[in-house]
């Protein structure tokens, strides 16, 4: 656990604005009232099992389920016995209908190239590409890793490998080709799914760069597909590599859909933890994507005619969840966005947003600071008077954002939906519901219907109002995480072992007196940067591989823009003294073990790190310190009280 309790967080934040839904929202929404917020969360708390049974109808199932809960702590099975396809539920059920001629996926390349595709394109497209992955010897139960940029042909693959039973791995396609590696090793990865490169601020990322490498030391991998998007030169290994075109043109568009168990695994997808390991964290098919598709009806209020844009990559859980089963399980339209929010200028994604009347927009804090930091002339560029709803997610808003936000962007009329949820939840837990919730800015509201949150002490006891503490889950629901691939110790351990009887979360919250949950931040050794989690141990892992390094320690330090900025002090081998130069080496370093976006901040050069007499850093100390704090509070349990003495005096 943590070496400083989560009471310890204090909560300064004083914030009692609050924003009803406009009258004419609610009357069009699919929960029109608290009234009926409640009733539903009231039926769901009363009988959980029945009220899952009932959302389950919403799913297409080629076999029905005998059992809707399987709850042997903490091991769970939803909606035992039943069987269905991702793929089918995402694509075929819409093409008996109108919806066949629909557009699934709008598309916008970062150099202004776009692409429409229909749920019945989208069809043929899956078909191919699922054909295609069985002619390389793909079947049922096997991973597949997906390093693609933000293209059509991403989800397409993902599709492709629901459809055919395999478990997809997407790999963030910033991720460097170290980090690449560790999760296709991990994973035991067949096949990668790559492209040439993405683009990104008129720059080519070269993916298939990094595959090369990543390749040389992941013996799995047998095959490599190729997708042609930049055009930039690959090489490309005969006997291992395939062009996507190829391989697909010489396929079928039509591929029977493989009928696979409720619990059969859809995706694992990598995530930080405490130790420089990442966890696989693995995600079933039928729970998962009920709970996605009911979040598209209750949080986004989806209907027929929405357009709906999700701005986050598919590398992560929001884009697996709400770019890509959630909203094509809604049948909903989805849009999707190659490149970054500054290229060619400022104002991209209002650019985006005109050009297709997006109408529910889902996007990072971190993303809105730097946008009101860029200032509001390049969004009044341009007509945002389709925009109906707006979310948030990956980091606690703070009310200024909030405000500008609803100001600026939702010109007062947009509800604002702020969701939290980890990706180990797989789907949003605690959210307002547009239609019916009162909003407060900076609070993610109540749980959803079936959601069992509570704030408890360590001991799993609940607080009291407005009394900081642990947020844990008490039930079971059904998109969470089933194990950790190949490490379901760790499961148990850091999900269900650290307060008796309860789901972990790892995040600090407080209840106040509207029951509203309030945010705190995380309690464990994670720190999150610009909306991503980060293991501070991952990254110092990452450091002391460096042979100049003898010990590091990394803690995070608030930042206006990313939210937290990743400060590292760093003890150096021998004699060897702290530059500069080597300061830039280490920043480097990282970013090629994990990636450019973990790349540190700060390094900053010390002789020892403070550490309890057990051996433990104090990582409490070295917090405040990057964060510039002079009182520091208790430090009798400090081994050398001299090096903190230092630390303090070696600020850059
Ligand atoms: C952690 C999960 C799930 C999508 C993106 C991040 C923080 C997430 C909120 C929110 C306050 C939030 C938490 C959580 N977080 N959403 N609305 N308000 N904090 O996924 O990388 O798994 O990180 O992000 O600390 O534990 P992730």
């Amino acid at each position: 656990m943590p070496d400083h309790p989560a009471i310890d967080i204090e909560s300064v934040l004083k914030e009692d604005r609050k924003f009803p839904p406009a009258a004419e929202f609610s009357r069009r929404a699919l929960i029109k009232s608290m009234a009926e917020l409640e009733a539903l969360s009231r039926r769901a708390a009363e009988d959980p099992e029945g009220f899952w049974k009932e959302c389950a109808g919403e799913l297409f199932w080629f076999k029905p389920f005998t059992k809707v809960l399987d709850w042997n702590f903490p091991w769970v099975k939803w909606f035992v016995g039943g069987e269905l396809n991702a793929s089918y539920n995402c694509i075929d059920r819409h093409l008996a209908g109108p919806r066949r001629n629909k557009a699934a996926l709008i598309w916008e390349g970062e150099p202004g190239d776009s692409r429409i595709l229909t749920y019945q394109m989208l069809a043929s497209e899956v078909a191919r590409c699922a054909n295609g992955l069985r002619s390389l010897g793909v079947k049922a139960g096997d991973l597949v890793a997906i390093y693609m940029p933000m293209v059509p042909e991403a989800v397409i693959a993902m599709l492709a490998c629901a459809r055919i039973g395999a478990t997809h791995s997407v790999v963030f396609g910033g991720f460097s080709a170290d980090a690449l590696r560790d999760r296709i090793n991990d994973a035991e990865a067949k096949v990668c799914i790559t492209a040439d490169g993405g683009w990104r601020r008129g720059q080519i990322v070269e993916l298939k760069r990094n595959v090369d490498e990543a390749l040389k030391e992941a013996p799995s991998v047998h095959k490599c597909v190729v997708l042609k998007r930049c055009g930039n030169h690959v090489e490309m290994r005969a006997g291992r590599d395939v062009w996507w075109d190829e391989l697909m043109d010489a396929q079928k568009a039509v591929c029977e859909p493989v009928s696979v168990d409720s619990e059969h695994p859809l995706y694992t997808l990598y995530t930080s933890g405490t130790t420089g390991k990442p966890k696989g964290v693995v995600h079933s098919t039928a729970g998962y994507l009920l709970h996605v598709l009911m979040t598209m009806k209750w949080v986004f209020d989806i209907k027929d005619e929405d357009i709906f844009w999700c701005t986050a990559d598919i590398g992560w859980v929001t884009g697996h969840s709400y770019t890509v089963y959630g909203p094509l399980a809604a049948g909903a339209t989805v849009v999707m966005y190659e490149g970054a929010p500054n290229a060619p200028a400022n104002d991209r994604f209002w650019q985006i947003i005109e050009k297709y009347r997006v109408n529910i927009f889902y996007t990072a804090p971190t993303a809105i600071r730097t946008f009101i930091k860029w200032g509001d002339e390049w969004v009044h560029k341009h007509d945002l008077s389709s925009l109906r709803l707006l979310g948030t997610v990956g980091e606690p808003i703070n009310p200024e954002a909030w405000m500008w936000y609803h100001k600026v962007i939702g010109r007062e009329k947009c509800p604002i939906v702020d969701t939290w949820w980890q990706t180990e939840t797989g789907a949003i837990l605690i959210s307002p519901v547009p239609g019916a919730t009162p909003t407060k800015p900076g609070s993610a509201t109540r749980p959803l219907p079936g959601i069992a949150a509570d704030v408890v002490t360590r001991e799993g006891t609940s607080v009291g109002p407005n009394q900081g503490g642990f947020l844990v889950i008490k039930r079971p629901w059904p998109g969470m995480l089933r194990t950790i691939f190949h490490d379901p110790d760790r499961y148990k351990k850091q999900y269900f072992e650290q307060i008796p009887g309860v789901y972990t979360t790892g995040d600090g919250a407080r209840c106040d007196e509207d029951g509203y949950f309030w945010i705190m931040g995380r309690v464990d050794d994670v720190i999150n940067v610009s909306g991503h989690r980060l293991g501070t141990m991952e990254v110092e892992s990452a450091l002391v591989s460096h042979p100049a390094v003898a010990e590091a320690a990394a803690v995070g330090r608030p930042d206006d823009l990313k939210g937290q900025a990743l400060v590292c002090f760093v003890t150096l081998e021998g004699r060897r003294k702290g530059d500069d130069r080597l300061r830039e080496e280490l920043r480097n370093h990282v970013g090629k073990e994990i990636g450019a976006f973990a790349r540190p901040d700060t390094i900053r050069f010390t002789d020892a790190l403070p550490k309890t007499r057990s051996g433990k850093i104090m990582r409490r100390l070295l917090r405040q310190i990057a964060a510039g704090d002079q009182a520091l509070g208790d430090t009798t349990t400090l081994e050398d009280l001299s090096v903190l003495a230092r630390l303090r005096e070696d600020e850059e």
